[in-house]
This record gives structure tokens, sequence and C-alpha cells, in this order.
């Protein structure tokens, strides 16, 4: 199928099949695809939390409007982003090209300190947004692999961050939830599987000049 076909086949999933599980080494496909997501100078201020245990997903139930997507899917994969970035996080990366890429550190330094001034010159909350840019980077990535993949996924806003936080426990790594990816097979009697898209037309949404 080309990808045109897959991007038709995928949809927003409404009710996952309960029974159907992702086998590993999909679910690690999906793992990389994150990580390999392009970010704003590399820095990777996103994180992906893979949700399996479904005591937790029951709780979290709630925080969704009770979407049911949240339970039923065969994992529940949550987007985070970093709650401060601080120096350390910049030397970090600037180590790891040092020791991927065997680059010196005198080419590194103007660059570590320009980037360490531009994110240190920023509010905790623009950083957030910063990072949250990156977060629907990462999602849109992964949803056309899953389309790619031939998995089910539904992206999801309707949830409350703040009660995912306490749930899982995220401000123990320093993270904030922001975006949800449940993932997994699509329901055979899921209605929405055969509506039809609805789309403006391309020459409403795309200009040529
Ligand atoms: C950022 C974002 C947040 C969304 N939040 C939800 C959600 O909370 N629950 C839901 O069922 N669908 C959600 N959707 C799905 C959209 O409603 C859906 O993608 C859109 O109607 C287009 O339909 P399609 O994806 O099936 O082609 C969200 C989509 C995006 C991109």
């Amino acid at each position: 199928m080309n990808i045109i076909k897959r991007l038709e086949w995928r949809y927003a999933t409404k009710k996952f099949d309960k029974t159907k599980k992702l086998p590993i080494s999909k679910l690690n496909i999906l793992k990389q695809a994150f990580n390999l997501t392009a970010t704003s100078f590399g820095l990777q201020t996103i994180s992906l939390v893979v949700v399996k245990n479904s005591k937790l997903r029951t709780l979290l139930l709630e925080h969704s409007f009770k979407q049911a997507q949240v339970i039923d899917a065969s994992d529940l994969l949550v987007i985070c982003i970093k709650n401060t970035i601080i120096d350390k996080d910049v030397n970090d990366y600037f180590d790891s090209i040092k020791t991927i890429r065997n680059t010196s550190e005198t080419i590194l330094e103007p660059y570590r300190n320009n980037l360490i001034k531009t994110m240190t010159g920023m509010s905790a909350k623009e950083q957030q947004q910063w990072s949250m840019n990156q977060a629907y980077i990462a999602l849109g990535n992964l949803m056309t692999v899953c389309a790619i993949e031939g998995i089910d996924s539904c992206p999801m806003e309707g949830f409350i961050p703040e009660k995912y936080d306490d749930v899982l426990n995220l401000k123990e790594k320093g993270l904030k939830s922001v975006l949800l990816l449940p993932v997994g097979y699509r329901a055979e009697d899921d209605m929405f599987a055969g509506f039809k898209k609805v789309r403006k037309a391309i020459s409403d949404t795309v200009f040529e000049l």
C-alpha cells in the first residue's frame, strides 16, 4: 500500500479490540520512532511513558473524560515534556555530540554556551511551551509510523494532565504529560472505521505561489 493509502486507512480509533495486543517488535518500532523524532536543536526535552498496567489505566479513565481508548487499547503512550530545562541538559547533549561524533570542544563551545543562554533565559512556562511544540511533532511522527505499520491509534488531548502526572508519579521524573496516543488494533464494530474522511479541498489548504 502506498503512503497515501496508509494515511487514508488510519483514523482516530474510538473503539479498540481489548483482546488484541501489540507484539513487542511493533512496540519497539514505536519507541525507536519516538526517539528518532526531530527536536529543536536536537535537545530532546520530551519523553515517552508507555503505560501497560491495567490498574493504572483504570485510574486514568476518569481523568480522560471517560474515553475508553485509554483502557481498551493495547498500550497507552503518554508523551511528556521536561518540567524545566537546566544547564546540565544542554551540557549532557553537547557531551554526547563530543563522544558520538568525536567533535572537539573548541568547535562545540560557542554553540554550547549560546544554547545554555537561550534555554536558561526562558521562564519555566516558556520552556514548557517550547517543549510542547516538540511533543506535537513526536505525536505526528508516531501517528504516521503507526499508519505505515498497520497499528491503530488515537491522538488525544482530552485528558487532565495534572491528574495523569499524579497517577503516574511523573513529577518524580521531572516530567509533565501533554499528549496521549493509545495504540493497538481497532474493534471490528468501531463504526468510525467506516466513516469517510472529512477534509477541506487541497486547494483550500495548500497554496502554491
Ligand atoms: C491534537 C489532537 C487531539 C485530539 N484529541 C482527541 C481526543 O481527546 N479524543 C478523540 O477521540 N479524538 C481526538 N482527536 C482526534 C481528532 O478528532 C481526529 O483526528 C480528527 O477529527 C480527524 O479525524 P481522523 O483522524 O479520523 O482522520 C485529536 C486529534 C488531535 C490531532
